[in-house]
């Protein structure tokens, strides 16, 4: 689901950057995969996670997409020349993911996966391109934090079917998805980790 005014103008904001180069430092300290060659991003918005991903996480090459084409398109024009043959952006739907089974290395989500109307198939399909030994970092929210009396009428976000930590960590579980050691649980309101594809 395509974000509205008032999410965009957090979205678009510097603190918002702020806020992903800490959950990139998170992420650095919970592991990496054994080869870096090759990370997806889903949902990049502007594109600035994809940027961090490879110049803090030393991806070789990444690939990131969003729903929206005005998006993507802004965030093509603001790679600078040197990274332009290494980060590639398109216009995907995270519930069905364009690539041949196990692609990449990493899988990034900065909080796009509560904006997704089926959810499982997303988490299913980031696994099905995930390679044996990949890891797939995620940044998600809950609805106590999007979903409470203000921000539920601020905010646009799918209504049916939405997860909490048990939901969300428990389908990557069924999945085979194991948690990386170092990942803090238990908050109402969301989680930065990183789970493992084992085989
Ligand atoms: C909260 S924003 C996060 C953007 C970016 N990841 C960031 O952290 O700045 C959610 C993004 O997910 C995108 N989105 C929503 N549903 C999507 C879907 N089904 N497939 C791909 N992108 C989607 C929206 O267009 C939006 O850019």
């Amino acid at each position: 689901m395509l974000m509205n005014w008032p999410e965009r103008v957090w979205i678009y904001s510097p603190i918002r950057v702020l806020f992903q180069k800490r959950e990139i430092r998170k992420f650095l300290k919970l592991g990496k995969p054994q080869d870096c060659e090759t990370a997806l991003e889903i949902g990049c918005g502007l594109g600035r996670g994809a940027r961090l991903i490879h110049k803090s996480m030393r991806f070789k090459d990444v690939v990131a997409f969003d729903l929206e084409t005005s998006l993507v398109r802004r965030s093509q024009s603001a790679l600078k020349h040197d990274s332009k043959d290494h980060i590639h952006f398109l216009v995907s739907d995270a519930q069905f993911l364009p690539f041949p089974d196990c692609s990449f290395d990493a899988v990034f989500n900065f909080g796009i996966i509560h904006h997704v109307l089926d959810w499982r198939l997303c988490l299913s399909e980031i696994k099905r391109v995930m390679r044996s030994g990949a890891i797939f970092y995620f940044e998600e929210i809950y609805p106590p934090l999007y979903a409470n009396w203000l921000l539920k009428r601020m905010l646009r976000h799918p209504t049916g079917d939405r997860f909490y930590e048990k939901d969300f960590l428990g389908e990557l579980d069924k999945l085979g998805l194991c948690l990386l050691h170092g990942v803090k649980t238990g908050s109402r309101f969301g989680v930065i980790g990183a789970a493992k594809k084992l085989s």
